[in-house]
């Protein structure tokens, strides 16, 4: 008899995004007049940079010649591209990360998903709430957690993020080996300053603990001393992964490439207490699961980091946190408080209510597709998350409905 892996049954029936979708189409199959706005998920809807684009073109073209065409690629990526992350991303801000550290992958949703099976079933894990729900569901699936009871899975260490500590979490109390952090954060959009991510580093050194730093959306940051990689804190270097994407840096969630930093000097521990590098770990995993992004994708991440490439990326997310202080000036003036939407494309908000109803009567009233703050955690509840993944025209549009829907 083939039996399941019963850790699926603890988990909530559908993926928070995919639920989402399911309720905005049944609402358009009863409402075909209206256009709906999705100020939901974080998808981009800007094309992709030209530089990017013509990278990609030249690429397709190297495959279309017997003489130029590539087979399978290094399974951590080609050498072109992660020495250009090496040096832009870290070098260039004083972090010591190598070319031979970063792992091109298709995705930080995949890679902040994968990573946890690398370590040991008993490792106790430590997870923000409100959190971006791959952290959270992965580790339920590998059979780290309890039942879900009272909106809380049992085993987990919880690091609330409220607006009691300005939506960045207290040192746990209780013992932790594995910490996730994103910021700026998904979906709060709070962000961290260097002495506050200095405390999580001296944290993870002391309790020999790993940090899995999620920096998805450090291309928003706009604060020049704010801290965009992890590895910027001194230490970090042996306690630190980091995951970064260029979904919304450069227009990539169609195109999928991103990568993971695993410094060689990262260690963890056998049950003999015996140190082990987690870059061989990470490596024989991708090598044994993973086929590498392909060659065009690459060349047109490449792009992303020539001078014309970086200056139409800083463009794009110009853009968008545009749009984010649209609507964070928009809802602050309706009287709602709010969190991000600055060196964040999220906004975060108080909605005063429960935040599943808030999302209903914002879809039925106003056509606008948010996110409910309850789908991230229990924290979440009474929020709701706006993204500024959207055209100028849409979100204006989105927050002159939400006006007069709640005005009403
Ligand atoms: C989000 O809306 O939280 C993100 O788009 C999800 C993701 O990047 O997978």
């Amino acid at each position: 008899m083939i039996c399941i892996n019963a850790h699926y049954l603890k988990l909530k029936a559908s993926y928070l995004f995919s639920d989402i979708a399911k309720r905005v189409a049944a609402f358009q199959t009863t409402h075909p007049e209206t256009t709906v706005i999705k100020l939901g998920i974080g998808d981009v809807t800007r094309a992709l940079p030209p530089a990017v684009v013509n990278a990609f073109h030249a690429a397709v073209d190297e495959m279309a010649a017997d003489a130029t065409f590539r087979g399978y690629g290094p399974e951590q990526g080609y050498p072109f591209l992660r020495e250009a992350i090496s040096r832009i991303d870290f070098q260039a801000r004083g972090a010591d990360i190598s070319a031979e550290e970063i792992f091109v992958s298709d995705g930080a949703k995949c890679d902040t998903g994968n990573i946890q099976e690398i370590f040991s079933t008993d490792t106790r894990i430590a997870i923000p709430d409100p959190v971006y729900p791959v952290y959270l569901d992965t580790n339920v699936m590998a059979g780290r957690t309890g039942a879900y009871t009272g909106g809380r899975y049992a085993g987990i260490v919880y690091l609330e993020s409220t607006a009691a500590n300005g939506f960045i979490p207290e040192l746990p109390t209780d013992p932790a080996d594995l910490i996730y952090l994103c910021f700026p954060n998904n979906p709060t959009g709070a962000t961290i300053d260097r002495d506050r991510l200095k405390k999580w580093v001296d944290f993870a050194r002391e309790q020999r603990a790993i940090i899995l730093f999620d920096a998805a959306y450090e291309a928003f940051i706009r604060d020049d001393s704010l801290p965009r990689s992890i590895y910027e804190i001194p230490g970090a270097r042996e306690v630190a992964i980091e995951f970064r994407s260029l979904s919304k840096t450069a227009g990539f969630t169609g195109t999928r490439c991103a990568y993971t930093v695993v410094p060689k000097s990262l260690m963890a521990f056998d049950g003999d207490g015996t140190a082990h590098p987690v870059w061989n770990l990470w490596s024989r995993r991708q090598s044994t699961k993973f086929n590498g992004v392909s060659y065009p994708v690459q060349r047109a991440a490449a792009a992303a980091y020539t001078p014309e490439g970086q200056a139409q990326v800083r463009a794009l997310a110009d853009d968008y946190l545009a749009n984010a202080a649209v609507i964070r000036r928009e809802m602050t003036a309706l009287g709602y408080a709010c969190t991000g939407g600055e060196n964040s494309p999220y906004i975060w908000i108080d909605g005063k209510k429960d935040s599943w109803g808030f999302f209903d009567e914002l879809l039925t009233r106003a056509g606008v597709v948010c996110t409910p703050g309850a789908g991230f955690g229990a924290c979440g509840e009474g929020y709701i998350r706006i993204s500024a993944f959207n055209s100028m025209a849409n979100v204006t549009a989105a927050m002159q409905r939400i006006r007069e829907a709640l005005s009403a």
